[in-house]
């Protein structure tokens, strides 16, 4: 292992864990030491980074002396827990769950879109990683964005089911194997079957109608774009695909944005790959984006509906750069500044 940072990945067992470090792995990032941590569940399992097997450990306060840099990847609870922990001995948390996302001192980080916040918030000990919904939608927008103010953005989410974890991967594949097999299956992980289905129930509902992830793509993608007024409408739904978000989305602009300057300004964009060629029936869907960092953008349209109005479709790995990557590019960042 190469000299460098003493590292802990909170969660390393799960499916956001190892993506993360099969990505510090690809990119390089110079770990000196690694901690891999989890629950009591998967303590003694070995993951390998680099060639080298490093044990799995049950995570506590106790964890992180010493550790300069955590990614915590087990989820809001387990954040809220350890990152205090964490952060009093020294280290600085790079968090994938909803702990702190908007917690005002925190700073909500998509490097392609907003990287300079990292510098700008006074407290850096913790900075925050946005839901996959947020990052795919704002990777995608914020190009158009500086050249025409998003005024009000409506979308709709079709949710792979790795957004939760290994367990939604499991509860599918077990769901589809009962019904070939003509067996009953009660769902867990989901609020119903979502085997050839489409559940429009991300996250608990909240007073006003709407659900937990549909709130927090409105609330961070108004962080990370530093308009706190802006108009927003979200839907989302999980439907039977492994891995892979895709949006339908409408963004309305301060000023004319047509579909012809919307592709050029993101042929041009970083971390976007577009597919827009209806001649050849050419467009994104979850399984372009599997195992890639990258958001893909296709079906661009000028939305007949209101002015200054555009209509595009976009995709990506929700686990890689809706968590993962993220994640390490926050993490490159933070170390090329401050490590
Ligand atoms: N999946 C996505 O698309 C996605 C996208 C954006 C953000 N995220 C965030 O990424 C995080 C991880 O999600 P995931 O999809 O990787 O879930 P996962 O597959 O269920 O993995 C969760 C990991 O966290 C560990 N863990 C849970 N509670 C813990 C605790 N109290 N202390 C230490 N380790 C603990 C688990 O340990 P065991 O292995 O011992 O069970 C497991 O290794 C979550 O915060 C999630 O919100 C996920």
């Amino acid at each position: 292992m190469a000299r460098g940072l003493r590292v802990a990945v909170v969660g390393a067992a799960g499916l956001v864990g190892r993506e993360i470090l099969a990505i510090m792995e690809e990119r390089g990032f110079p770990i000196g030491q690694l901690i891999a941590l989890a629950t009591e569940r998967s303590a003694g399992d070995e993951i390998e980074l680099e060639g080298e097997r490093v044990q799995v450990r049950k995570a506590d306060a106790g964890s992180f002396a010493g550790v300069e840099l955590v990614l915590m990847a087990a989820g809001p609870a387990a954040s809220r827990e350890l990152t205090p922990a964490a952060v009093a001995q020294g280290a600085v948390v790079i968090d994938t769950s909803s702990a702190w996302r908007m917690d005002p001192d925190v700073p909500l980080v998509i490097p392609e879109v907003n990287a300079a916040d990292i510098a700008a918030f006074d407290k850096k000990s913790i900075i925050s990683s946005p839901s996959a919904a947020t990052i795919q939608l704002l990777v995608a927008v914020a190009p158009l964005h500086r050249e025409a103010v998003a005024k009000r953005i409506v979308v709709a989410t079709y949710e792979a089911v790795s957004r939760r974890g290994q367990g939604g991967m499991d509860e599918l594949g077990a769901e589809v194997t009962a019904l070939f097999g003509q067996r009953e299956f009660e769902p867990k992980v989901f609020p119903k079957r979502v085997a050839f289905n489409a559940v429009p129930q991300v996250g608990a509902f909240l007073p006003d109608g709407f659900t937990r992830e549909e709130s927090r793509l409105v609330e961070e993608s108004r962080k990370i774009l530093h308009v706190p007024e802006l108009r927003m409408c979200a839907t989302c739904v999980h439907v039977p695909v492994f891995n892979g978000h895709a949006e339908s989305v409408v963004v309305e602009f301060d000023k004319p944005m047509s579909a012809e300057r919307a592709r050029q300004l993101l042929r041009e964009a970083p971390g976007i790959m577009l597919k827009d060629d209806p001649a050849t029936a050419d467009y994104p869907t979850p399984i372009d984006a599997e195992g890639t960092d990258a958001t893909y953008v296709g079906r661009l349209r000028d939305d007949p509906s209101a002015a200054n109005s555009l209509a595009f479709w976009c995709v990506a790995d929700n686990v890689r750069k809706g968590a993962a990557a993220n994640t390490v590019q926050i993490a490159e960042i933070w170390a090329r500044d401050h490590g």
